[in-house]
């Protein structure tokens, strides 16, 4: 295990009704609320007006700013800091998934922001604090109810870029199952996708002696499994419901990466794939991973063997471990492809004029990925194989 430290100071509030927390938490913010939501799933379904509702009978100041998109923008970033500079806004309540919840850090820092919020997204200047914000989560996903991250996309630059700071946690986060019963089919698949790749991520690193951390992620990759199949056949089912929720939240909040070095090449190549056409994030993911598996599984072909029996149950027997290793990765494919995820790029309508410029964006910060070193050219096998 590496030398590490951990804190996680978001305050989770989970379970049924846990929305009705909300009246309490209310009471520990001022008067001034910009509420941050997408495109309309909110109203639809009811959750809005229960909001709303809450935070009138607290004697709140409701501002709004609708319509983050999936994939949110840096437009709406910027309409949403103007929102807080002119309305002097105390507290900031995001409404939504992870694009929500995403657009909705980079709108805290960039309200205490002196300069460009895309310079702090793009590294070039070190954001000094933030409004502070809350989140209602309604899909199992990012895991950015409880983590510092954040991804934005400048559609000035073609640019998708991930980002965070000591400052982006929020400070509590409502996840009530319920709240994701009106998910759809596909994103709850892409939702599924998304945890079982943040938890893979984590788990694909080269430490030694990391059996808690090791069975964590085998923990979770085995329960998705078993529950995304429930989920997407039957999409109010509290308990799939409940277990995808609670697997989202543990998969990205730190837990799994303590005293590791999870890879993230995977994470990097799809947003640059997103950054050039506008796709879902889990669907990208469902396509890329398997590649990108099987273009590095000779860097520690004994870890791929250890996924395919403990997650998949494919036992070793007289195969090779280059064989072993790459039946779980079949299972692996075969079981997202099952649920109703993409296998090819080209299934989103992407060509092979496009890859070049989207292996281009994965090397913004020179070399990635720490499982193995990629450079641009690794990129593009790994998307013309994916294509
Ligand atoms: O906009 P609305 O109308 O709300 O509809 C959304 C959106 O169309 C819909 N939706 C959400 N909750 C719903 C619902 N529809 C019905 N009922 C509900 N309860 O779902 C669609 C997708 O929402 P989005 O927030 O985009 O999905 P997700 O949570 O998967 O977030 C994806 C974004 O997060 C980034 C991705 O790159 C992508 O931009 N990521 C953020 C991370 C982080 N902050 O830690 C890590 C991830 O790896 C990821 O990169
Ligand atoms: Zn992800």
């Amino acid at each position: 295990m590496n030398f590490f430290t951990f804190a996680n100071p978001t305050e989770l509030i989970f379970g049924k009704d846990s929305v009705q927390k909300l009246k309490d938490k209310a009471q520990s913010f001022g008067k001034n609320v910009l509420l941050v939501y997408g495109g309309g799933s909110v109203k639809r379904n009811g959750l809005y007006d229960q909001i709303v509702g809450i935070l009138k009978e607290a004697d709140k100041t409701i501002h709004e700013l609708s319509g983050v998109e999936p994939n949110p923008r840096l437009s709406t970033v910027h309409k949403g800091i103007q929102i807080c500079k002119d309305e002097h806004i105390d507290f900031i309540l995001a409404v939504g998934g992870g694009s929500v919840i995403d657009c909705t850090k980079a709108i805290a820092v960039g309200a205490k922001f002196d300069g460009e919020i895309w310079d702090v997204i793009t590294r070039k200047a070190v954001p000094t604090g933030a409004l502070k914000f809350g989140t209602v989560l309604t899909l199992a996903a990012t895991g950015s109810e409880m983590n510092a991250g954040s991804v934005i996309t400048n559609w000035e630059t073609n640019e998708k870029l991930g980002w965070g700071s000591k400052f982006s946690y929020p400070t509590f986060s409502i996840l009530d199952p319920q709240n994701t019963f009106t998910v759809p089919r596909d994103q709850t698949v892409y939702g599924s996708v998304d945890i079982m790749s943040h938890v893979l991520e984590s788990y694909f690193h080269h430490g030694t002696n990391t059996k808690i951390q090791d069975r964590f992620c085998e923990g979770i990759l085995k329960t998705v499994i078993e529950t995304a199949p429930i989920a997407v056949e039957n999409l109010d089912n509290y308990e799939a419901r409940e277990t995808l929720l609670y697997s989202g939240t543990m998969a990205l909040n730190g837990i799994l990466s303590m005293g590791v070095q999870g890879d993230w090449a995977t994470h990097n190549i799809e947003h640059a794939v997103s950054a050039v056409s506008d796709i879902p994030h889990g669907g990208g993911l469902a396509i890329i991973f398997p590649h990108w598996m099987e273009y590095v599984m000779s860097e520690n072909v004994d870890r791929f063997g250890q996924f395919a029996e403990r997650v998949f149950g494919i036992e070793q027997g007289t195969k090779s471990k280059e064989e072993w290793a790459l039946e779980g990765i079949k299972a692996l494919r075969s079981f997202w492809n099952s649920i109703g995820a993409p296998s090819k790029l080209s299934e989103y309508g992407i060509t092979e004029d496009q890859l070049e410029e989207m292996s281009a964006k994965t090397v913004k910060y020179g070399p990635f990925g720490y499982f193995k070193k990629l450079d641009q050219e690794d990129a593009l096998k790994i998307l013309k194989a994916a294509l």
